[in-house]
């Protein structure tokens, strides 16, 4: 199954990038919340196949660490 990183998840388009794809892949998420809502993604929280980390895309280290083996 394919492993996909999807920075700004919060937001409109990410979301809805993360409903098309979570169907057929591991989506792991990376959102800062400067202006996103956790509500966008509430109905995936419960899936195995959705992680979500806060950070910023910014913070190389961080995202290194926490998104590690995404694509
Ligand atoms: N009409 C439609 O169908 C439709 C669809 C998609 C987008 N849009 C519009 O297009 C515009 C842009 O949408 P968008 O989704 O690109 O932007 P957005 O502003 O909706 O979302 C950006 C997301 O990135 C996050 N973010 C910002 N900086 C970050 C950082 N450094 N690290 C991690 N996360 C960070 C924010 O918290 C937010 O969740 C919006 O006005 C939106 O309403 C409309």
């Amino acid at each position: 199954m394919k492993r996909i990183l999807n920075t700004g998840c919060l937001g409109s388009t990410g979301a809805n990038l993360v409903d098309r794809l979570i169907s057929t892949s591991e989506v792991t998420v990376l959102d800062d919340l400067s202006s996103g809502r956790l509500s966008s993604v509430g109905q995936h929280m419960a899936n195995p196949k959705f992680k979500l980390f806060e950070g910023s895309v910014l913070d190389q280290l961080k995202t290194n660490e926490e998104v590690a083996g995404a694509r």
